[in-house]
């Protein structure tokens, strides 16, 4: 039977962290400040946000929302970051992802300062990353580092398989693995053999993005199994990318869903917008 890591207890000691952190700088006389931005009035990015401002408002960061209608072109979007790239009291920079398609997203991540880029999208931070100098890291490859490591996994020297290659969460995942001296395989959709590969794993990390897709036969006796997908089922209830009930006597540690990758997001942007503050600001 597998141990749970339980993003939950882990997302919430990170938080708790971060506020004694947020409270000794007000102490200094310095408050930090996020700027939250939607545009248009997607249902799931309004939930993601409402959670992003509750944070904040948890840990003592003040937050900044911009509720932007579908409608806001991409000059006017341009013209709210910069003015929030110049401003001091704002050390950290949010456009929910996606915005609407007459807007191109790439021009809008690129436009944050690179400095108040707390997701780690900024084409200078993945940079970074890539040849191991500070910058902003994807916060939910950067939580399951969190999680793996305040649950006693170590990662040197171990078989890391990573299934899926975003910019968001796969590549990023495999170049924090690598930083960690992981030895570390990237799969996905046109992996052959892809379950003789997993099956080499020490470390699975599953952000495939299909229902409980990894059963039992992709995983080695005792491997450590990281969850990155989130889906409602045909009975409305959350299940991931792993087949848990299949995985669960196999793998020594697992990530439930929820409760185990999905917390550790919104912790990872409130540690990253604290790092923005104590390392770039006044
Ligand atoms: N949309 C879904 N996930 C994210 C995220 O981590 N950051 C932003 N900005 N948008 C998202």
């Amino acid at each position: 039977m597998a141990e749970l890591i339980d993003g939950k207890a882990i997302s919430k000691q990170i938080k708790d962290e971060l506020k004694e952190q947020v409270a000794a700088l007000k102490q200094q006389g310095k408050e930090i400040g996020m700027a939250v931005i939607q545009v248009g009035n997607d249902p799931a990015s309004s939930v993601y946000v409402g959670n992003k401002k509750k944070a904040c408002e948890y840990i003592g960061i003040r937050s900044e929302s911009y509720e932007l209608p579908e409608e806001t072109t991409q000059e006017e979007l341009l013209t709210l970051i910069d003015k929030l790239n110049q401003d001091d009291k704002i050390h950290g920079i949010l456009v929910q992802l996606p915005v609407p398609k007459h807007i191109d997203e790439d021009t809008i991540i690129k436009a944050i300062s690179p400095k108040k880029d707390v997701d780690g999208f900024h084409p200078q931070s993945v940079g970074a990353l890539t040849i191991g100098q500070p910058g902003f890291v994807s916060c939910t490859p950067a939580g399951i580092i969190q999680l793996l490591k305040r649950s006693g996994v170590e990662i040197e020297g171990k078989e890391c398989v990573v299934i899926g290659r975003s910019n968001i969460v796969g590549k990023p995942m495999a170049l924090l693995l690598l930083r960690e001296n992981g030895t570390v395989t990237i799969t996905h959709s046109r992996t052959k053999n892809l379950k003789e590969v997993c099956k080499r794993a020490d470390i699975l990390v599953v952000a495939i993005g299909r229902p409980k897709m990894i059963d039992a036969s992709y995983v080695k006796e005792g491997a450590v199994v990281i969850d990155v997908g989130i889906h409602r089922n045909e009975n409305n209830k959350l299940c991931g990318d792993v087949d848990f009930d299949s995985v669960e006597p196999v793998a020594s540690k697992i990530t439930p869903v929820p409760g185990g990758v999905g917390p550790m997001t919104i912790a990872m942007l409130m540690h990253n917008c604290v790092e923005a503050a104590t390392m770039f600001g006044e």
